[in-house]
This record gives C-alpha cells, sequence and structure tokens, in this order.
C-alpha cells in the first residue's frame, strides 16, 4: 500500500484524459493504494504567479494540494500530447512545488487519438520530472485511440488494458517502495 498522486493534465471541457485518469485511479485503489486525485480543473488553479514556498498565506486549495504533493510516495501524471509535449495545464499544476517531490518516483500515462498514444508528451515529461527530482521509471504507459479505448461515460472498451497496466505497475511499485525504504535512511539534501 502506498500514497499516490494521480495528477490530470487535461483543463478542456470534453477533455479525454480524465477516462483515463479515473481508470488509473480504480486500478490503482483496486491494488489498495491511496489515491490522491489531482484535478486542476476541480481545483480551479490559476496560471502560477507564486510557487507554494512563496506565499506568504497560501488559499486553502493551494494549501490541500501542497500536503497531497507532499505526501504522495509517488507521482502519476496522465499527460495529453499538445504540438508534441505535455500540456500547460499539466505543467502549471507541477511547477507550484519543487521540493515537495525529491527522492520520489514517477510513472508517466500518456494517450492521445492518434497511434502514438502521447509517446512524445511522455518523452518531455520524463524530462520535467527529472528536473523536479522524482525521476521517471524506465516504463511508461500509453493509450493510443484514446476515444476507441474508453466509452464515453469512462468504462473501459479494450479489456487488453486490465493486463497491460499490471507490469507498469508493478514496476512502479517496486520504485515507490525502494525509494521509500532508502529515503528513510535520510537524503543527501
Ligand atoms: C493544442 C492541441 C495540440 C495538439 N497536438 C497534438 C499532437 O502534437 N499530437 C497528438 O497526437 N495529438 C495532438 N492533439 C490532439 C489531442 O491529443 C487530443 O485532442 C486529446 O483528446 C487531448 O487530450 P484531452 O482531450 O484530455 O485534452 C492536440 C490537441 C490540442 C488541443
Amino acid at each position: 500500500m502506498a500514497k499516490l498522486a494521480v495528477i490530470v493534465g487535461s483543463v478542456r471541457r470534453d477533455r479525454q484524459g480524465i477516462k483515463v485518469a479515473r481508470w488509473i485511479e480504480r486500478k490503482l485503489q483496486g491494488r489498495n493504494h491511496i489515491v490522491y486525485f489531482i484535478d486542476p480543473v476541480k481545483l480551479e488553479l490559476p496560471l502560477l504567479d507564486r510557487m507554494y514556498k512563496e506565499m506568504s498565506d497560501p488559499p486553502e486549495k493551494i494549501r490541500d494540494l501542497r500536503n497531497m504533493i507532499s505526501d504522495a510516495e509517488g507521482y502519476i501524471p496522465v499527460t495529453p500530447e499538445y504540438n508534441h509535449s505535455t500540456s500547460s495545464a499539466m505543467k502549471n499544476t507541477l511547477d507550484y512545488f519543487l521540493e515537495e517531490y525529491y527522492f520520489k518516483p514517477s510513472a508517466i500515462v500518456s494517450y492521445s487519438p492518434g497511434i502514438f498514444g502521447g509517446v512524445n508528451a511522455a518523452q518531455q515529461l520524463r524530462l520535467i520530472f527529472a528536473e523536479l527530482g522524482a525521476p521517471a521509471i524506465p516504463s511508461s504507459f500509453v493509450v493510443p485511440r484514446v476515444h476507441e479505448a474508453f466509452a464515453e461515460n469512462g468504462d473501459l472498451i479494450d479489456d487488453a488494458y486490465n493486463k497491460r497496466i499490471i507490469k507498469f505497475f508493478e514496476e512502479f511499485e517496486w520504485y515507490v517502495e525502494a525509494l521509500k525504504n532508502q529515503r528513510a535512511k535520510g537524503v543527501p539534501y
């Protein structure tokens, strides 16, 4: 059991990503994890003015967000691909914090309507998470043809995903536990 933050990367009104993120949440809960579901729409997160640590009196919703990011033992960003990169919404959410991520792993999920499943966005996000101090595990999980993988109500259509996701989660859980054990011995800074 671990505490894991799922981070939604789209704020578009008819976003596909919410179906992927909710499915990931359900699957993690099914593996007995506690999930912090971070949705920039629900948070009505403004474009970054000050980072959390620069705020003298952070609004309650940003304090709650900080507690989730800080308490999480690993991160699963669910990113769309916009112009071969991650979304501004994802980057904006991530940029509020820094030290909160340190020495914890991330595992990247990407999706797109085409056949590549947002792989370009995943690669860009890998660089961002490296800089945040939460390096991404070697595997990433791509969802090509996202419109065909999920029904409009969010139900998974393609059952193959239920099998394919297991290996990804097992790899992530290994890193979550490994870094948790190592953090307990202390961190270099
Ligand atoms: C600004 C913008 C740029 C996009 N660029 C790409 C792209 O580079 N590659 C791609 O596969 N799809 C691209 N798309 C299509 C999105 O992957 C598709 O709209 C997807 O549903 C976006 O996720 P969302 O619905 O959760 O926001 C783009 C969409 C938008 C709105």
